[in-house]
């Protein structure tokens, strides 16, 4: 699908109002054009599309320069359906994503605290800061970075994918599935993949820029300012695309619900069993 940058703004911010001196290049089209992907062709990635993604992650920032992150690649069918049971949720009637078995690859990008761990031990040093929040948060957030790099660079070469929260269900089991050391755990999983053209993913709006920008201090807003405003580019999108009718606070009231944890309510004695002691 191709549009214009105009109608990508448009598609990004509905009604609401939209910026009008965006620096545009390829780049910044193509990060303004992103959607989640969950509909696939069934053929695996390309050559060297794996080599791609990983070299982009690389180059993401990593603190300290400590390269605390991994990534587990899962291309075998009977993985990926093990996978797809651990994205189960109470709320689905399937076993899981059925698209989590459809993706060629799914992505596991791990916070990776082992090999520095056991680098600092064979030192004979105490590699204390594992004992920390901060630091379980810095190899998190290594994670992420690592892990978006990644997506903007599976895009860019054609392919598209998902985050996969969902994989953090069931933590300690998926943990066992991929053999996973001591002072790592799954902080996501990502379904990457051709997107199948016959099924192609929408654009999602999101809210006008002046309510996640404030200049100099930070300007609460009260939620009836804004989110009536998002609501209609909300509901708008959601006829567009023949969704069910709802409403953005019900998804939010909906999420921040504890049977939607589906098993995450675990993760803190997960991450402590597996090393983190999150002080
Ligand atoms: C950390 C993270 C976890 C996510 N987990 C899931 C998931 O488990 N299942 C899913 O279908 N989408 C998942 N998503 C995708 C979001 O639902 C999606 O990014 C959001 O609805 C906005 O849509 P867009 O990415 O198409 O713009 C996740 C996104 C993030 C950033």
């Amino acid at each position: 699908m191709s549009i214009n940058r105009n109608e990508l703004l448009q598609a990004r911010y509905g009604r609401q109002s939209t910026p009008e001196n965006i620096i545009w290049n390829e780049q910044i089209e193509a990060l303004i054009s992103h959607r989640s992907v969950r509909s696939f062709l069934d053929e695996p990635l390309p050559d060297g599309a794996l080599e791609t993604i990983v070299a982009a992650a690389q180059s993401a920032s990593t603190s300290s320069n400590l390269h605390q992150w991994s990534v587990v690649a899962i291309s075998d069918p009977t993985m990926k359906a093990e996978l797809a049971r651990l994205t189960h949720s109470a709320s689905m009637r399937g076993g899981g994503y059925d698209f989590v078995s459809e993706a060629p690859t799914i992505l596991l990008w791990v916070a990776d605290m082992s090999r520095n761990h056991d680098l600092v031990t064979s030192k004979g040093a105490v590699p204390e800061v594992v004992e920390y929040v901060d630091a379980f948060l810095m190899a998190s957030l290594d994670a992420a970075l690592a892990g978006q790099n990644g997506l903007v660079a599976a895009e860019a070469i054609g392919l598209g994918g998902v985050y996969l929260g969902s994989l953090r269900n069931h933590s300690q089991e998926l943990a066992d599935l991929i053999g996973l050391p001591a002072y790592a755990y799954v902080v996501f999983g990502m379904a990457v993949g051709k997107p199948d053209p016959h099924r192609p993913a929408a654009l999602r709006p999101r809210p006008a820029q002046s309510v996640v920008l404030h200049h100099e201090k930070y300007q609460p807003q009260p939620s009836h300012e804004w989110v009536e405003e998002y609501e209609e580019v909300f509901k708008d999108f959601r006829a567009e695309y023949g969704l069910r009718d709802k409403t953005w606070a019900d998804a939010v009231v909906v999420g921040t619900g504890l049977p939607y944890m589906d098993g995450r309510e675990n993760l803190r004695q997960t991450l402590q069993e597996r090393g983190y002691q999150l002080r």
